[in-house]
């Protein structure tokens, strides 16, 4: 495994790095400010990742992709995990409101 080119190595080194922020953040209302969302949402998108997303590989976390990169994977992946297109709608949108969290309490844009 080459660390410089896997995306699962360089998930396990953000992970490493910063260890005090939760790299997979609950749903906070801020969250749901920010996407225009109802909190519910952004929680049964979290719970639909927690539960579906680590099943073929390893879990690849919310910071790790950037918004738009969620976008173009989701419809692939949430068929992946036979959601329902409401369902991938719900974990797209906490993986982008997750990223927004996870970077700017941790890592310079
Ligand atoms: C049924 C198995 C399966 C499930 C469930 C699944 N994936 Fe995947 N995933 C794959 C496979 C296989 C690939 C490799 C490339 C491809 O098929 O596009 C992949 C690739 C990816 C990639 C791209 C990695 C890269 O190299 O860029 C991401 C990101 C990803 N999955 C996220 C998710 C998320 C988020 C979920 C939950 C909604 C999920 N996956 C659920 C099978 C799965």
């Amino acid at each position: 495994m080459t660390w410089g080119r896997s995306i699962f190595g360089a998930i396990l080194l953000v992970a490493g790095c910063h260890g005090q922020v939760d790299p997979i953040p609950a749903a906070t209302p801020e969250m749901a400010l920010e996407m225009g969302v109802e909190q519910d949402q952004l929680a049964r998108g979290r719970e639909l990742y927690m539960a579906n997303c680590a099943r073929c590989h390893e879990r690849v976390l919310p910071g790790k992709m950037d918004p738009e990169y969620w976008r173009g994977v989701m419809p692939h992946m949430g068929e992946n995990a036979e959601l329902s297109k409401s369902q991938e709608t719900d974990v797209l949108i906490y993986l982008m409101a997750a990223h927004g969290t996870v970077h700017g309490m941790n890592l310079e844009h």
